[in-house]
């Protein structure tokens, strides 16, 4: 089959596409997450290299059919999952539109209003994060005066790369000379700080900019779960006194294991006394700006050189689409300006190309999904959306305090729950093995999804309210589940009644 298709033909198999999304979007409310264990299966698919095509709506049926039969549905209203939202419906088609009109983003040139669309989306979740207009109204006492952008940022492909640039971002802003010389010309091993809990990729970021793993000093967290400010104010002068350089602290706003959130206020004050560059890593909880009401869970954000925001975490995305954020527009253009023969040159362009201020060169358009959700829906439906599930969260954690078999595990941020059985006499060892035996029973039918994980050295079952979908039945549904799991596996018999 050739690839020009004729209209009717390209109609035909967007509305049989659009039917597929339309029936899952009704399914989600009460969808089961995955299959049930016994049919789940893990080896690769056999199939020959198609050398000649098969019939398109054949094709497109048959995979409709099969992913939405056999996948793993982030989407579900039952998935208490990780960070992995119900996209909204209006990001779906956004995705199609882009693919359809694939606008290259990496110079303006070439993609004048979707770049438009890209920077003014950056613009609103600047404004919301940083709680200031970008662009700061002309002084009066100084005549002429240029506005400086009060930030700036760009779009990433998730955390992983908002957490890479804001480190190489640092770097940059902290060892200017290192852009061209590399790190070796600093003379010096630099390090930088995080908590216990702060997420895999600064460890992956730091090798990767040449700094070295053992360059992140991971602090140990207090019984609340927050990066120790004192231990950090004793390491950093430790690695001063032993001749290190230390440059950079990151500060976490809701961690992937339990949504803590370090004291943020604090870590600014410890990094401006120190000289350092402060990083929020808010992959999920920066979302918290867009609540009037909850902005104070995250207060100090807005004191950050730089935070990394995820949108296709709290903000109803798919993936992929991360932000980097920077209180230092310059900065971004130290670290990734790069100039080669083959960009077309724009004298009066009031934007910077994305390749200037990104890791990336070729782009996709990851902004639209969220811009066309925000002017349909607005910041309020977030607003609701983040005020609901704390609110969902918070009953689903009155519950397990007044449960006889669980009891919750560390304090509630966000809407993530850690809680675990209740020991009656367990060994940790033994409260272990439990709460994996109860994950395991509560997922085996694939109706409902949670974890398992170590917080702070201890075992804990994970829960998290996590899509727009989710609501009171889908909370009475999985405490039911609970409760029967815990029967099953007799978790209140005490240990000694075994
Ligand atoms: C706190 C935190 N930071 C960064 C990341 C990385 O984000 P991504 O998966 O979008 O690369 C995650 C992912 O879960 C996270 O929880």
């Amino acid at each position: 089959m050739k690839f020009e298709l004729d209209s009717e033909t390209r109609r035909a198999l967007g509305y049989k596409l659009i039917d597929c999304i339309d029936h899952y979007f009704s399914s989600l409310p009460d969808r089961p997450v995955q299959l049930p264990a016994h049919e789940r299966t893990f080896g690769s698919l056999g199939h020959e290299l198609p050398e000649i095509g098969e019939e398109a709506p054949r094709v497109l049926d048959e995979i409709c059919r099969e992913l939405v039969d056999k996948g793993f549905h982030v989407p579900s209203a039952n998935y208490f999952g990780l960070m992995n939202p119900t996209p909204t419906y209006m990001s779906v088609l956004a995705e199609a539109l882009v693919a359809a009109l694939n606008p290259q983003l990496a110079t303006l040139a070439r993609s004048q209003l979707a770049s438009k669309i890209e920077n003014e989306t950056v613009r609103w979740i600047g404004e919301r994060v940083f709680g200031t207009p970008a662009v700061p109204p002309p002084s009066p006492s100084v005549e002429g005066a240029s506005s400086t952008p009060a930030f700036a940022g760009t779009f990433t492909s998730g955390g992983n790369e908002a957490n890479f640039s804001a480190l190489a971002l640092a770097i940059a802003a902290h060892f200017p000379g290192s852009v061209e010389n590399g790190v070796a010309s600093i003379g010096a091993q630099p390090v930088l700080y995080a908590s216990a809990e702060a997420h895999h990729s600064l460890d992956k970021s730091v090798s990767l900019l040449g700094l070295g793993r053992k360059a992140l000093r991971r602090i140990v967290i207090t019984d609340n779960l927050q990066l120790d400010t004192r231990r950090l104010e004793s390491r950093i002068a430790e690695d001063y006194a032993n001749g290190y350089r230390p440059f950079c602290v990151v500060g976490t706003a809701g961690t992937t294991n339990s949504g803590a959130i370090d004291d943020l206020e604090v870590l600014g004050d410890i990094s401006r006394r120190y000289g350092l560059w402060f990083h929020v890593d808010g992959a999920y909880g920066a979302a918290a700006t867009f609540s009037d009401k909850h902005r104070h869970l995250v207060r100090g954000i807005e004191r950050a050189d730089s935070v990394t925001i995820d949108p296709h975490k709290w903000l109803a995305m798919p993936f992929a689409a991360g932000v980097i954020l920077t209180r230092h527009p310059a900065t971004l253009r130290k670290a990734f300006e790069v100039s080669t023969p083959y960009m077309p040159r724009l004298e009066n362009a009031a934007l910077i190309d994305n390749f200037k201020i990104s890791t990336q060169w070729s782009r996709r358009m990851n902004s639209l999904k969220l811009w066309l959700s925000l002017r349909v829906h607005g910041r309020h439906a977030y607003e609701e959306l983040v005020d609901r599930q704390l609110t969902i969260a918070r009953r689903f954690h009155d519950w397990l305090e007044a449960s006889e078999q669980f009891e919750v595990a560390s304090p509630m941020y966000l809407p993530i729950l850690n809680f675990r059985v209740k020991p009656n006499g367990r060994t940790e060892q033994e409260v272990a093995a439990a709460n994996v035996a109860m994950v395991e029973e509560v997922t085996r039918d694939g109706r409902y999804w949670i974890s398992s994980t170590v917080v702070n050295g201890r075992s804990v079952i994970r829960a998290m309210i996590i899509s727009y979908l989710t609501g009171e039945e889908n909370l009475r549904g999985i405490q039911d589940v609970l409760t029967r799991a815990a029967n099953r596996l007799s978790v209140s018999r005490s240990a000694s009644g075994r």
